[in-house]
């Protein structure tokens, strides 16, 4: 039972920890990394499948430590100094297993009991626990193996077992997918957010109220600094002027729930070469929010030439809400929901 919980864990926190990278060098990509624009929903999937993914399997940790516990409990605790090694190892990943699911699920319910930055405690963990999990798999992988190999004794007791964990697994993620997959939006109830609520039917993280920013008035520009002899100075009836584009794109968060909309609005790429940006640029997108970690957003190449990159002025068929970043808020294609930076009034060639 503990070799096929094994298993289980072993496919669903490799899935977490590659999905996990994925988002974190997203966000925060080396020099040489430029990520693509394309699939347009690339990171709605790889995220919606960390979250939900991560929420399935805190019924198979549950079961797993179940199955093992009176082993962790043993008496002598220690008899070699190798024994003495192993043990701490399992508690290092008992203890980082628990902490990845448990910190988790706090921060998609926006429950922030914990003292630390949860990005970077959980960042950090994932590679203490990956590592702890590599070790322990070498050092069971006989076990597993012939596990595997043989018939069971007691099938039915186990599979029942085994089956109930895989049921209580599937019905969390049956309850939560509908935040990222909108036509089982309805089953989900256990989700924090559902596609189709909130203002111009769309889900909204952060409002305007909570970053501080105020209803833009007609002193509005946007102001784009391309080459250092050429600026603009785009009013909002400037940028309607401008040749306008519609665009099916999602915002996918980094919170795992996702969900389509008609973006329209102005290509940037358009924008960019108006103001003589050279075409291997990367671009400083700015909002009017007074502070905060995600005030700005960096845009790279392949990002700002693609067509369905807007600046988006109007979002399902009327002037965007200001919760959506009126009057003008980035949308891209395959890019997490935090670097749509809303409210813009400045963008910056580097
Ligand atoms: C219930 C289970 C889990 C949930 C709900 C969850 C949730 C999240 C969320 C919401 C983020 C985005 C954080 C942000 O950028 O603001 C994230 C990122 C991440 N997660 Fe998880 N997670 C879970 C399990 C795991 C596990 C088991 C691992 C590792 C094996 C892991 C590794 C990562 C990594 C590496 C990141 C990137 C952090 C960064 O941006 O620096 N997660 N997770």
């Amino acid at each position: 039972m503990a070799a096929w919980l094994g298993i289980g864990l072993g496919v669903s926190f490799g899935t977490a920890f590659v999905t996990g990278l994925i988002s974190h060098f997203m966000q925060h990509p080396p020099s040489w990394m430029v990520w693509p624009s394309r699939p347009v929903n690339l990171y709605r999937f790889t995220q919606g499948l960390h979250v939900i993914g991560g929420l399935a399997t805190i019924p198979l940790l549950l079961a797993k430590l179940w199955t093992v516990y009176p082993k962790l409990l043993q008496w002598p605790p220690v008899r070699s100094v190798g024994h003495a090694v192993e043990r701490v190892l399992l508690f290092v990943l008992v203890g980082a297993s628990l902490f990845q699911l448990v910190t988790g699920l706090f921060n998609i319910a926006y429950y922030y009991p914990f003292p630390f930055f949860f990005p970077t405690a959980h960042y950090w963990t994932s590679y203490i626990l990956i590592g702890a999990l590599v070790i322990h798999v070498a050092n069971e992988w006989a076990k597993v193996r012939r596990t595997v190999m043989t018939r069971p004794e007691d099938g039915i007791g186990r599979r029942g077992f085994l089956l109930t964990v895989a049921a209580a697994g599937g019905a969390v993620a049956l309850t939560t997918v509908g935040e990222a997959f909108s036509p089982l939006a309805k089953l989900a109830v256990l989700a924090p957010r559902r596609p189709g609520v909130g203002p111009q039917g769309l889900p909204v993280n952060k409002s305007a109220y909570a970053a501080g920013v105020t209803r833009a008035d007609s002193s509005w520009r946007l102001h784009v600094l391309g080459r250092v002899d050429r600026e603009l100075s785009l009013s909002l009836a400037d940028l309607h002027a401008l040749s306008s584009h519609a665009v099916r794109l999602p915002i996918a968060c980094v919170e795992g729930w996702s969900a389509s909309a008609t973006w329209e609005g102005v290509r940037l790429r358009d924008v960019l070469r108006m103001a003589g940006a050279a075409e291997d640029s990367r671009v400083r997108v700015e909002s009017m929010e007074a502070g905060g970690l995600y005030r700005t957003s960096w845009v790279v190449p392949p990002h700002w030439h693609d067509p369905l990159t807007l600046l988006a002025l109007g979002l399902n068929g009327s002037p965007l809400d200001i919760d959506h970043g009126y009057p003008c808020r980035l949308i891209a294609p395959n890019r997490p929901g935090v670097d749509q930076t809303k409210w813009v009034h400045r963008v910056v060639v580097a």
